[in-house]
């Protein structure tokens, strides 16, 4: 009897802690669902079928440490604790004049092997790592770069031999995510002044005096090639030599919480390009460059951008396209609830003469522009310096909608120079109210085709109604 008492109260403990863990776990899938419901929503959104459930973190501050705590300690259960790699465990010195670059290599070379691991890289050092790539195919998936603290390119020309395409490359891995409160500065002013004018007496006297010449090509600070499911959330990237971040190749892409910093007369540094790749957020960060601030690419679909800041840059551009006659396909780009500053375009499409393919389903909404020279642009004679012929074939440009643009320009408010051959069609503006600075331009359009859903302050009585091309075949993209 006593016996049985005793189990019975065992029993009813045992009942008592599982019903705890129970409701507990459900808490925890719970609160999960709900996260991942709303990635689902954002995809659904701008892909339209529905992609499988990801548990990567992105913009939704409040929910992103529950996720990233669970996805990291599910890593290092399956590692008994053994899956984080610290840099400076590998050699780094952290000083800021020690190359680190074997270090990195080293530390990269086990987290590969490690399922979900973690590469650390703390903060309060400052690395100097040379051209490094951080390469699968053959690691483990799920690897997190936490960048807490500084790396830094070398300005040395012995660093870069003939020519790198990129500084630090992330290629072909499933599941790669670099975050933390980091930076990562090319020092790129070395870089910047190597203009193609220079006076060779000047070159010379440089040569002489840094033991060696940078060589023309210029690498992206930070590019990612050939990987599904990428993540850059709130780290820093600066003074890259060109651009800043590059996408290559990639599918699901998101990019929350980050900070691109330039000097606005720094060449060719874009702040994030994007290309032959699909799926892809970019949400909640702060541009600031040389040149556009997010240049979309062939071979790009679903892109969502939405709450970025930009300026001072060239602005948000789809293009330039078809260059030397190629072909180029971008679909599914939404802009919205975006800020420019000081930016010499706002929003931008532009394709050099003489290519091909289709740029379609485009939409700009809720831009907010201030002292912007040119807020709205498709620009279909692209020439950026160098050869440019005319061609009598083009990359065709249908169905752009533009959604309350509103704010101040200082030299033409509206732009649309759309090809003789290939006009552009289903061009709507929608809520546009635009002030311009005294002496500033109409707004211009030549071969646009669309419709005003509302009237528009300029008014735009230069673009044309209707669809006269109906009948047209596009390329297939
Ligand atoms: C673009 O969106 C449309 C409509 O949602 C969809 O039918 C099409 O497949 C998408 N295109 C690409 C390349 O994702
Ligand atoms: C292209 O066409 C324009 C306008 O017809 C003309 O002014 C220009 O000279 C042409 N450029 C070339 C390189 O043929």
């Amino acid at each position: 009897m006593e016996m049985g008492r005793k189990n019975l109260k065992c029993l009813t403990t045992i009942a008592f802690i599982c019903v705890f863990v129970c409701s507990f776990s459900f808490h925890c899938c719970h609160a999960r669902k709900t996260v991942d419901y709303r990635h689902w929503q954002v995809h659904r959104h701008h892909q339209g079928s529905g992609r499988s459930l990801r548990l990567t973190g992105s913009g939704h501050v409040g929910s992103e440490g529950v996720v990233g705590t669970s996805l990291a300690s599910k890593g290092r259960a399956t590692n008994g604790g053994s899956g984080n790699f610290n840099v400076l465990d590998f050699g780094a010195k952290g000083d800021g004049e020690t190359d680190d670059t074997k270090a990195f290599q080293s530390a990269w070379e086990s987290a590969c092997n490690v399922e979900g691991s973690v590469v650390e890289v703390p903060s309060g050092s400052e690395f100097l790592v040379g051209p490094i790539s951080f390469s699968g195919p053959n690691c483990q998936p799920n690897i997190m770069f936490q960048l807490d603290g500084k790396i830094i390119a070398p300005t040395s020309p012995s660093a870069w031999g003939s020519g790198m395409l990129q500084w630090i490359e992330f290629t072909k891995l499933k599941g790669i995510t670099v975050k933390g409160t980091g930076t990562i500065d090319g020092q790129g002013s070395v870089w910047w002044n190597d203009s193609p004018t220079d006076n060779p007496t000047d070159k010379n006297l440089d040569k002489e005096s840094s033991g060696g010449e940078l060589p023309s090509t210029k690498p992206t600070a930070l590019r990612f090639y050939g990987s599904d499911e990428v993540t850059v959330s709130g780290i820093t990237i600066q003074n890259s030599q060109k651009a800043h971040l590059k996408f290559d190749s990639c599918t699901a892409v998101q990019v929350s919480s980050l900070t691109i910093s330039s000097p606005g007369d720094s060449p060719n540094t874009d702040g994030i390009h994007l290309q032959n790749s699909q799926n892809v957020i970019i949400s909640n960060s702060n541009i600031a460059c040389g040149d556009d601030c997010i240049s979309i690419q062939t071979g790009s679909s679903g892109v969502y951008i939405h709450n970025v800041n930009c300026g001072p840059g060239h602005g948000i551009s789809i293009g330039g396209l078809g260059r030397d006659d190629t072909k180029a396909c971008v679909s599914n780009v939404t802009v919205r609830d975006v800020k420019l500053q000081n930016t010499m375009n706002g929003v931008r499409i532009k394709t050099w003469q003489g290519g091909s393919g289709l740029v379609q389903g485009i939409l700009f909404s809720n831009i907010q522009v201030t002292d912007v020279q040119t807020p709205i642009m498709i620009d279909q004679y692209y020439c950026d310096g160098g050869r440019c012929h005319n061609g009598s074939s083009a990359v065709a440009i249908s169905g752009v909608n533009y959604v309350n643009i509103r704010g101040t320009y200082t030299s033409t408010p509206v732009h649309f120079a759309c090809s003789d051959s290939l006009p552009c069609t289903g061009v709507t503006l929608d809520t546009i109210q635009l002030e311009g600075s005294s002496g500033s331009n109409e707004p211009f359009c030549w071969k646009a085709y669309g419709e005003l859903k509302t009237s528009t302050v300029p008014p735009v009585d230069c673009l044309q109604s209707g669809n006269p091309f109906k009948a047209q075949a596009h390329d297939s993209c």
